[in-house]
C-alpha cells in the first residue's frame, strides 16, 4: 500500500470535453496527467520503474540512480528518488530550461550538464545517454532506469489504460497518445490487446521525429518526438499515425485554452490539433479519449509568450474568428520556424 506523496500519482481525471468540437457526434474524453504530483504522465514511469528496482533488490536505499532527461521524466525521478532514499544525477543539456534545473534541483537532484552534442549525430541525446553510461561505469552502487529500453516504462501505463477503460466501461474507439520513449503507447497498447479491447490507438508523433520513420529535423517543443527510434517502439502500436508541426502544437495549445479552459503542455496540444485534424473521418458516436500528459505553466515564457511566438514563427498574424477565438494564420508563418 503505497502512503505519502506517492500514493497520489495515477487515478487521475478523465473529462469529457464538450466545447473542443461540438460539431462532431463524438463522445470526447481527456485524461489530465497533469493532476500527477509531479505535475506529468511521467511519475507513473518513475514510481513504476523505481518501485520495481527496489522490490527486486537491483538498487537499494542509499544507491544513485542516473538518468539522461531534460524535462518530466528527470522531474518524477527526482520526486521519487527524494522520496524513496535514493540520490539522483540528471543528465541535461543547455536546452534544458533553467525553471526545469531550479525544479530538479529543489527535489535534491544533481545537475550533471552536457555541453556539446555528439561529433557524429550531432545531437545532443547521443551525448547525454552516452555521460549516462560514463558515470554509470564510475559511480559504484548506481544505475540507469533507461527510460527508452525498460519494460517498466510501458508497463506503468498498463495502469493508465486501465483507468481510462474502468470509466469507460471498455468503450473507447479511439485513444490519442502522444510519443516520445513509446512508454504510454506501448503500455496502452498492451493493456488493449491482453484485454481484447477494440480500441484503436492513433499515434501522434512531432514533425521532425524520427519514431514513425520521418526524417529528423529541428523541433523546437519538447517532451514530445525522438531523435532517434526508442527501443520501446513497435510498428504495430497504433492504427496511425499524425504528425503535428511546432505552429500547429502551439494553436493547439490556445484552442484547448479559449475551448475549454485547460491550460497544457505542448504535447496535448500536439494531441488536440491531431483529433480536430482526423474528427471529421471518424464514424458519429465514436468516444474518443485524449491523453494530455503535462500542464502548461511550464511553457508560460514559450507556447504562451506571444513574444516568443513571433521570434519562432514569423509575423503570425492573430486574428479573432467569429467565435472570438484566438486563430493563428498560419499563411503568414515562417513553418521552418527559423
Ligand atoms: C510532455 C510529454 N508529452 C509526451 C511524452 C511522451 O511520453 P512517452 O515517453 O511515454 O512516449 C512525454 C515524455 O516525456 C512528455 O514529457
Amino acid at each position: 500500500m503505497k502512503t505519502g506523496i506517492v500514493s497520489t500519482i495515477g487515478n487521475t481525471p478523465l473529462v469529457e470535453l464538450t466545447r473542443l468540437a461540438p460539431e462532431h457526434d463524438i463522445r470526447l474524453f481527456a485524461k489530465l496527467e497533469a493532476f500527477n504530483p509531479g505535475g506529468s504522465i511521467k511519475d507513473r514511469a518513475a514510481f513504476h520503474i523505481l518501485s520495481s528496482a527496489l522490490h527486486s533488490g537491483t538498487i537499494a536505499p542509499g544507491s544513485t540512480i542516473i538518468e539522461s532527461s531534460s524535462g518530466n521524466m528527470g522531474i518524477g525521478l527526482a520526486q521519487i528518488c527524494s522520496y524513496l532514499n535514493l540520490n539522483f544525477i540528471c543528465v541535461v543539456d543547455p536546452k534544458t530550461t533553467q525553471q526545469n534545473i531550479t525544479i530538479l534541483k529543489a527535489y535534491g537532484a544533481t545537475i550533471d550538464l552536457v555541453a556539446d552534442p555528439d561529433p557524429i549525430t550531432g545531437e545532443f541525446l547521443q551525448a547525454r545517454i552516452d555521460r549516462v553510461r560514463q558515470l554509470r561505469d564510475s559511480i559504484p552502487d548506481s544505475w540507469w532506469p533507461d527510460q527508452y529500453s525498460n519494460p517498466l516504462n510501458a508497463a506503468a501505463h498498463h495502469q493508465t489504460m486501465a483507468e481510462i477503460a474502468q470509466a469507460l466501461e471498455n468503450n473507447i474507439d479511439y485513444l490519442y497518445c502522444s510519443v516520445s520513449t513509446c512508454g504510454t503507447i506501448r503500455g496502452c497498447s498492451e493493456y488493449i490487446q491482453q484485454h481484447g479491447l477494440s480500441t484503436r490507438i492513433m499515434a501522434v508523433d512531432a514533425v521532425g521525429s524520427v519514431i514513425f520513420g520521418q526524417p529528423s529535423a529541428k523541433r523546437l517543443i519538447p517532451g514530445h518526438g525522438a531523435s532517434r527510434r526508442p527501443e520501446l517502439f513497435q510498428p504495430d502500436l497504433s492504427a496511425e499515425c499524425i504528425h503535428v508541426d511546432d505552429l500547429e502544437c502551439v494553436v493547439g495549445c490556445h484552442q484547448l485554452l479559449q475551448r475549454e479552459a485547460i491550460l497544457a503542455g505542448g504535447s496535448s496540444g500536439a494531441v488536440t490539433t491531431a483529433f480536430l485534424k482526423t474528427a471529421g473521418m471518424l464514424p458519429p458516436g465514436s468516444t474518443c479519449v485524449l491523453i494530455f500528459p503535462d500542464r502548461g505553466e511550464r511553457y508560460l515564457d514559450t507556447l504562451y509568450c506571444d513574444v516568443w511566438i513571433e521570434q519562432h514563427f514569423g509575423a503570425v498574424a492573430y486574428l479573432w474568428t467569429e467565435n472570438k477565438e484566438l486563430f493563428y494564420d498560419q499563411s503568414t508563418a515562417n513553418p521552418q520556424g527559423q
